[in-house]
């Protein structure tokens, strides 16, 4: 089957993922196809805005410490330039949280920057990576410049970026936030605080992910006190299209109109309707009330989601033993078929069972991540203890890596390795070393 003819299969699916826009059911986006056009007279120079373009970027920015840019390729985009921007004017390494996006280690890789890792927290709710431990305020902080944050994690829970982003300021580090997952946060009271509110240094923000805007559509946010604003601003043209979308750039621009004019009331009305109608669940909140996990006894995650998906309901992820749904910004007048959704659910059929094995717990230690570019060897896991690892190891579910490229592989390691029967990485029992100690 073609793509053309697999995404007709799903014209009665509902989606309870990403992108925000749900299907064209959410805000009321105005995209005609005629309206993909090029950089005509008029219509301005992506890569060196000063007509149309720039005027909409300047009523883009949510503060006045903060210039915004349209970004066509995504947060990773925002986090490629900004990782490149640092390595122009600095040699110093980077720190970074174990649940950095792939874009994080790619820009690590691609200008060959080393990281320290942080000791990380975990939710208790939810058992994934969520903040920042404990921070040696004595550590050799002069060794970094930057620190790449992610905030909120890809579940929706927040840790005090606050403090964290005051802590590396005290140490004169610049703070970039990933906030792929939190473009809406502010959008009312009763939603999580952006990063924007704390002097971040540069903070990117997925758009697409949970306003209504096209996909890869995002924004990057660039404080004006920061020190690398025109090497981000070269990088992005660097490495962006010179054919910029107009139908993203308009959808961005839809979005945030979205944004500033949204009432939540809506919202959460079908959002308690929504908890009612998966009260046969464990339903876990978290403090974006976007995001909502769902577990049941006995049922891993991939059987809840084929479950819903038997019923034509499609959901972010599934990982050992729970489902994400992100849910939509329902407003007056949506077109989203949540009277569907409700009636579909009630269709379910949960039995009871037996519970599953508990997970294993994630490494919250602090590490070292060095980019891919040494001599390497496969060995077995138990000769690879003390070596540093080429390639990570990565336990399938949940997918979330265990030890890093750079990390040294400990005999702990190995021991919570091998009880998981699935560890990316590990290739007919070899894994990948750099072959130095
Ligand atoms: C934490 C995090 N950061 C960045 C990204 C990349 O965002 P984008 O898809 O907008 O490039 C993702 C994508 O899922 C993500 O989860």
């Amino acid at each position: 089957m073609d793509i053309t003819q697999r995404l007709f299969t799903y014209s009665d699916a509902i989606s309870l993922h990403v992108p925000g826009h749900h299907r064209y059911s959410i805000g009321s986006l105005q995209l005609p196809i005629s309206h993909d056009m090029t950089e005509i007279s008029g219509l301005d120079d992506y890569h060196h805005a000063e007509e149309v373009i720039a005027d909409s970027q300047r009523r883009l920015a949510r503060a006045d410490e903060y210039e915004a840019r349209y970004l066509v390729n995504g947060t990773t985009v925002g986090i490629l330039s900004v990782i490149h921007a640092y390595k122009k004017k600095s040699h110093k390494k980077v720190a970074m949280m174990r649940n950095a996006h792939k874009s994080v280690f790619n820009a690590l890789d691609l200008t060959g920057t080393e990281a320290i890792i942080l000791p990380m927290t975990v939710s208790e709710k939810t058992q994934q990576y969520i903040g920042i431990g404990k921070l040696n305020p004595n550590a050799k902080w002069d060794e970094i410049g930057l620190a790449v944050l992610t905030y909120p994690n890809y579940f929706g829970e927040t840790f005090d970026i606050r403090s964290a982003i005051d802590f590396f300021h005290q140490k004169g580090i610049e703070v970039l936030v990933d906030e792929a997952h939190g473009a809406h946060f502010d959008i009312s009271p009763q939603f999580p605080s952006s990063s924007l509110n704390y002097q971040a240094d540069y903070v990117v923000q997925s758009y697409h992910k949970t306003l209504p805007a096209l996909t890869m559509g995002s924004v990057i946010h660039i404080n004006h006190k920061s020190s690398l604003r025109r090497e981000v601003d070269h990088y992005l043209s660097v490495l962006q299209t010179s054919s910029p979308s107009y139908l993203i750039l308009s959808s961005l621009e839809q979005a945030h109109a979205f944004y500033r004019h949204y009432h939540d009331g809506v919202f959460h009305h079908k959002r308690q309707s929504l908890l009612h109608a998966l009260r046969h669940f464990e339903v876990i909140e978290v403090q974006d009330p976007l995001k909502i996990m769902l577990r049941k006894t006995g049922y891993s995650g991939a059987e809840l989601k084929q479950l819903l998906e038997q019923q034509e309901i499609y959901v972010e992820l599934s990982n050992y033993d729970s489902v994400l749904l992100v849910l939509p910004l329902w407003h007056e007048g949506d077109t989203y078929p949540f009277d569907k959704l409700l009636l579909r659910l009630k269709r379910l059929q949960l039995e009871k069972r037996q519970p599953l094995n508990a997970s294993q717990p994630l490494n919250v230690d602090e590490g070292f991540y060095s980019p891919v570019n040494e001599h390497y060897q496969t060995v077995t896991l138990a000769e690879g203890i003390g070596y540093r690892l080429y390639h990570a190891l990565i336990p399938y579910p949940p997918g979330i890596p265990y030890v890093w490229p750079g990390e040294k592989l400990t005999e702990a390691h190995v021991k919570v390795l091998s009880s998981y029967q699935n560890v990316h990485g590990i290739i007919d029992g070899k894994i990948t070393i750099i072959d130095e100690r």
